[in-house]
């Protein structure tokens, strides 16, 4: 399963990749307005800072436009940016037609604000390079994110679809868990819930006797 990072922020993307656990980076309108990040000329920077970091990873660069032909414009402006940008497009009608007419030309989608299975199917018919179902935002309303990721990785199956599946809204270690069980493609979360997999007390107090243990004989040694 794929790794990535959901922030705009560069510092923790720094830190995720230097984890070495880290794929790509997924980053929407709000994500680069929580870093202050705002006109055409910063938006492109920021997005060239980040492939720096990430070099051939995959990093979602999100459209604006809602015409088809405003998402043609600015999702060809952003894939020539760099060759790791996968151009986000929302699941609209224009939005399918635009994956669509980018899957012909080459240029990598990513299928956003997905929260059905049948807008799953339909990204995947444009031939979506990923599809992005919410789960946290499925499960704020009281709706079952991973039953999602399940329904859209047996409609995949079924078919071969070779859209990867990209479980976005991501927010606790369980959900990364729970998309690795059902076997999602990709997930992209927060760095606290990816570095959270890091923890277990267990961990921490077998390191704490080892070490302590070490140091005991060490100082019998002297
Ligand atoms: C997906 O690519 C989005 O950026 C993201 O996962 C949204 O997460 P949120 O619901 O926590 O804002």
């Amino acid at each position: 399963m794929k790794f990535f990072i959901d922030t705009a922020n560069l510092a923790q993307i720094q830190e995720a990749h230097d984890l070495g656990v880290l794929d790509g980076v997924t980053t929407n309108p709000s994500l680069m307005a929580k870093e202050g990040i705002s006109g055409q000329e910063n938006v492109i920077k920021h997005y060239l800072a980040i492939c720096d970091i990430i070099g051939d990873g995959a990093v979602s660069a999100e459209v604006i436009a809602t015409t088809f032909d405003e998402i043609i414009v600015e999702g060809e402006a952003l894939a020539k940016l760099h060759p790791s940008i996968v151009v986000k497009v929302p699941m609209i009608k224009d939005g399918v037609k635009a994956i669509k007419y980018f899957t012909e030309k080459g240029i990598k989608t990513n299928c956003t604000l997905v929260f059905s299975s049948g807008q799953a199917l339909l990204a995947a018919k444009a031939g979506a390079t990923y599809v992005s179902p919410f789960v946290g935002r499925l499960d704020d309303i009281s709706t079952d994110g991973m039953q999602l990721i399940e329904d859209i990785r047996l409609i995949f199956d079924n078919y071969g679809y070779e859209t990867q599946i990209l479980a976005a809204s991501v927010r606790t270690p369980m959900h990364i868990i729970t998309c690795a069980k059902i076997g999602s493609d990709v997930i992209t979360a927060p760095l606290s819930a990816i570095t959270a997999l890091l923890k277990h007390p267990l961990t921490d107090s077998g390191l704490a006797t080892f070490l302590a243990d070490h140091a005991k004989a060490a100082a019998a040694k002297v």
